[in-house]
């Protein structure tokens, strides 16, 4: 009974998900909330207003300019009744009319009433959902502290494949019921993730074995926080996390530069790149040949960019992490003090299964009063644990 005593408003507008709806009123109430439901015209043409009202054992609001529902539970009465204001399915058009503020029906009008925490789980077309101007509403909602949950990935009603699936009910609820909304609300948190390249000459690099996926996983744990990402990214072969602005960058250099051209602002700085410490001293502009049994190759010192954010003179809570092999906590204990951290996050590299590459992790979080070890879990749900334990220690520094 995780929504125990939760109100849920939960609106439905017009997308074919919206026959999913009265599944997931049952899987809300089933938890323990009340939910009372609000349905566009369009809506109504996907699923019977009947059956919500059967399985949420409250009548359906559909009209504005309804004086036998203004007579009961008016609208500025069900805007100050909900908790949580969830929007499933939110199409494209609801999207665009939540961002610009038109208020032309009941659900519209209820968002802008509404001091309750605003959820959607969009559902569209997948080259809808790509458009320019989806995603900008997007952005506009989010820094707004609207919080997005999915869309999924896969195969559409309209026989398109791609982004854009409503997530399915049990997803929205775990969610729901996991995922710490206010943590980090209206915050910016600006996120490294993934390796660097240092070219060589025009076919060769240096890189490691960062695949990305623990920085996606934190800026992913920090959208659902209710955080503004800014998430900056070496080479890496995951789709964005919904919701958070990415920056692609190839080298270290160029790391560094997307990083403080992102900072202004920030609240929370999480370095979880791979970061080439050294960078070849000349780029051969030509193929280097194989003219010798021996290369030697010059390289000079990469910026730091952990130690330049940490040293800003308004720095943001900046943590860091350690990726050893031997003397895990020593080091990282060292790398705390010495680029003047708030936190760091000590990562045993050489554990089975864990780490570079792989779906799982495990962590010894270290801060100067305090310390904590998150055990092996998947890097999703280490990276819930690691966003809840950073805004706590977030918001006693800045109380
Ligand atoms: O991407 P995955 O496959 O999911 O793997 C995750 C991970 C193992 C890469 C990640 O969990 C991790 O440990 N990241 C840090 C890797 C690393 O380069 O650690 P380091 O000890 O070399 O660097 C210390 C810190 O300084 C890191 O926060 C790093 O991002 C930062 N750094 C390092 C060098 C540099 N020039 N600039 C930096 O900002």
């Amino acid at each position: 009974m995780l929504l125990a005593n939760k109100h849920i408003l939960l609106g439905v507008t017009g997308g074919i998900a919206a026959y999913k709806t009265p599944d997931l009123v049952r899987k809300l109430t089933a938890q323990g909330a009340t939910v009372r439901v609000v349905i566009t015209h369009a809506a109504a043409e996907f699923v019977s207003p009947m059956s919500l009202q059967a399985v949420s054992g409250n009548p359906v609001h559909h009209t504005l300019l309804d004086p036998a529902a203004e007579a009961a539970m008016g609208h500025i009465e069900l805007a100050k009744w909900a908790d949580i204001l969830l929007i499933a399915p939110a199409t494209a058009n609801c999207l665009a009319k939540l961002a610009m503020g038109l208020a032309d029906d009941l659900l519209t009008t209820l968002y802008l009433a509404t001091t309750a925490k605003v959820i959607l789980a969009p559902a569209m077309n997948q080259q809808m959902w790509k458009a320019p101007a989806t995603q900008v509403n997007l952005s506009t909602l989010q820094q707004r502290g609207v919080s997005v949950l999915g869309p999924a990935d896969g195969e559409q009603a309209c026989g398109d494949v791609g982004v854009g699936r409503m997530l399915e009910p049990m997803d929205i609820v775990c969610q729901l019921t996991a995922t710490p909304t206010e943590l980090l609300k209206g915050k910016k948190v600006v996120i490294t993730a993934g390796p660097t390249r240092e070219e060589l000459d025009p076919v060769r690099y240096i890189t490691n074995h960062s695949s990305g996926k623990m920085g996606y996983a934190i800026a992913e744990a920090a959208v659902a926080a209710g955080a503004r990402v800014e998430l900056i990214s070496g080479p890496v072969t995951l789709s964005p996390p919904v919701g958070c602005s990415l920056h692609n960058a190839i080298s270290a250099e160029q790391m560094h530069q997307r990083v403080m051209q992102n900072i202004d602002e920030a609240d929370i700085f999480i370095a979880t790149a791979a970061v080439a410490d050294y960078r070849p001293k000349q780029v051969a502009s030509q193929k280097i040949k194989k003219n010798n049994d021996e290369l030697t190759l010059t390289f000079v010192k990469n910026p730091d960019i952990l130690k330049d954010v940490a040293n800003l003179p308004n720095a943001p809570f900046t943590v860091g992490f350690a990726a050893e092999s031997e003397n895990v906590e020593t080091y990282a204990r060292k790398k705390l003090v010495t680029k003047k951290l708030a936190m760091i996050a000590a990562n045993d590299i050489s554990a089975q299964g864990l780490g570079f590459n792989s779906d799982k992790n495990a962590l010894h979080v270290i801060w100067k009063e305090g310390e904590k070890k998150l055990p092996a879990t998947s890097k999703t749900s280490l990276a819930q644990s690691l966003i809840a334990l950073i805004a706590e220690q977030y918001n006693k520094k800045s109380t």
